[in-house]
Order: C-alpha cells, then sequence, then structure tokens
C-alpha cells in the first residue's frame, strides 16, 4: 500500500495498491485508520466495489451508522441498509421534479444537527456523469491553525447551533424534511444541537472549526446578526484556495474522510444522472 499526499500541508492523500473488493489485513486497517487521524481524507482510484464490500470496508474504521434522510436520496438497498444511493434520478427512473439545489450544494460536516454525528464517512462512485459535480473538501484544521492565537482562543469558548432544516432560504433551495406523497411531517427537521465552534479531533489533539452553512443557525448568548456575520467571516477563511481539495470523480473512486476535521459541498447542483453509495461510520472507540 502507497500513500500519496495531495498537498504539502497534509491535506487529503491518495492510497494506491490496495483492492478493497478483499477484506483488508488487520494491518492495512490499521494504517489506514491512522492515515485517516493524519490526512483527514483518503481517496481510492479503480475500485469495484458491491455495496456488501463497501459496508465491509467501512466497518474497518468503526461502526456503520444508519443513514439520515437526503435530497437526492433515491433509495437504501434492501439487501444492505446501511448503504445509501445519492442519485439524481429517482427511485423509479424518473427524472427529479424539484431541481432547486440541496444542503450538499453548500458547505457542511455531515449530520452536525445531532448529538453525537458519527464523524466518518465513506463514498464509491458508481455512475459517473463527465463534466461534475465535484465534491469539494475544505480542511477545517488547517483553517483553524491559520487563525492567529487571540481568535483561536476567543473561539474556543463559543457553541454553535446546528438544526437539520437549518438556515438556508426555502425559496431557493431545496430543504429536509423529505417527504414522500401523503407523508406526515414528523418534525424531525426541527432536530437541533449545539457543539463547540472548535472542537478537538479525538486522535491527533489537532482542533478544527466546526461548522456548516446548511445547519449553524446561531452562537450560543450571540445575536443572530452578530453570530451570522462570525459564521460567515470563518467561512471566507476556510475556503480559501490553500485550504481546499477538489476530488473531480471517476468511476470507480472511493473518497473517506474525517468530518471533524473537514467540510464538502458539491462544487455545482445535479442536473444529469449521478450515482455515488455513501456509508457513514462511527469511528473504532466511539461507539456510544
Ligand atoms: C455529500 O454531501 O455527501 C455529497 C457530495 C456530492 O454529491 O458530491
Amino acid at each position: 500500500m502507497q500513500l500519496t499526499p495531495y498537498a504539502a500541508g497534509g491535506f487529503g492523500a491518495e492510497v494506491s495498491g490496495l483492492d478493497l473488493s478483499e477484506p483488508l489485513s488487520a494491518d492495512d486497517a490499521d494504517r489506514l485508520r491512522g492515515a485517516l487521524d493524519r490526512y483527514r481524507l483518503l481517496v481510492f482510484r479503480g475500485q469495484e466495489l458491491t455495496p456488501e464490500a463497501q459496508v465491509r470496508f467501512a466497518r474497518s474504521f468503526g461502526t456503520v451508522a444508519p443513514p439520515e434522510p437526503s435530497a437526492g436520496l433515491s433509495t437504501h438497498s434492501e439487501a444492505v441498509p446501511e448503504l445509501q444511493w445519492l442519485s439524481y434520478l429517482r427511485a423509479d427512473g424518473s427524472e427529479p421534479s424539484d431541481r432547486r439545489p440541496s444542503q450538499a450544494d453548500v458547505w457542511h460536516t455531515d449530520y452536525a444537527y445531532l448529538p453525537d454525528p458519527a464523524g466518518l464517512a465513506c463514498l464509491f462512485g458508481v455512475e459517473i456523469p463527465e463534466d461534475g459535480p465535484d465534491t469539494l473538501f475544505a480542511d477545517m484544521q488547517g483553517a483553524y491553525d491559520a487563525l492567529d492565537p487571540d481568535r483561536r482562543s476567543e473561539l474556543r469558548e463559543l457553541r454553535a447551533i446546528h438544526q437539520q432544516r437549518g438556515g438556508l432560504d426555502p425559496a431557493l433551495y431545496r430543504l429536509p424534511p423529505y417527504l414522500g406523497p401523503g407523508q406526515p411531517d414528523d418534525g424531525s427537521a426541527q432536530r437541533q444541537a449545539a457543539h463547540p465552534l472548535v472542537r478537538c479531533h479525538p486522535a491527533s489533539g489537532r482542533h478544527g472549526l466546526y461548522m456548516a452553512q446548511c445547519y449553524t443557525i446561531g452562537i450560543e448568548g450571540m445575536a443572530e446578526a452578530a453570530a451570522k456575520a462570525l459564521v460567515a467571516a470563518l467561512y471566507a477563511h476556510a475556503t480559501q484556495q490553500r485550504f481546499l481539495h477538489r476530488h473531480v470523480w471517476r468511476r470507480g473512486d472511493l473518497l473517506v474522510w474525517d468530518n471533524l476535521a473537514t467540510n464538502h459541498r458539491r462544487s455545482k447542483p445535479l442536473d444529469r444522472p449521478r450515482v455515488l453509495h455513501r456509508v457513514t461510520m462511527r469511528r473504532k472507540g466511539a461507539e456510544a
């Protein structure tokens, strides 16, 4: 197995020399967990993975967590319920009637609105259109490290509030709840949780900004306008080119990332068939 870091700053690495359709050795699994803590985003190219093999691979990093509802979700596989299809087309193969962008089109860390979000995710490219969208990743630890020390201390005192429906404009974005015909609203899109705005990584001990443009609706004890301005300023900082990695998808790519240390988004809204398979994991040792 070879690891090729993408950037001098150590954000993201490509891993080669592994066939993930076969079970990983204990030694390789251990090295991959260490590499993920260090690089926060791992990319494997040219894989042929069944849903079962992807879930098995995901289990090398921890416990597989149940998927949350998501726009662009066509179905869960009956046979492999842990795996979520992110598809442009609906389950019956028809074009979506609502083509507004979704929460995946703005910067986010997955499931921040849960009290104990599963921290890792893996995404496999099944059907990839030629001209994107790509997936952009932001290094939220690198962005935090680049702030001046006084600013870092101030931010470490704050807690951000995140909600599943969040604060994007519903006239412009497709937002939860994602209800099927006749399905009642159970209020779950109002779920919210507060987390420190700066989180310490349990394995590496590095600090990173923890926020999501689509979910973060406030900062505890701060007026709404001031909280919005703070989150906007932090995003202007964290999404500078020097903190970003752009993944240009090919069929057979598998990505694993750490949601405590990164944000991600699509580079442009989906407007053509594309299928990704997603599995979410709770890191080993962090099981509830
Ligand atoms: C996601 O937010 O997990 C999906 C990213 C993508 O569709 O490129």
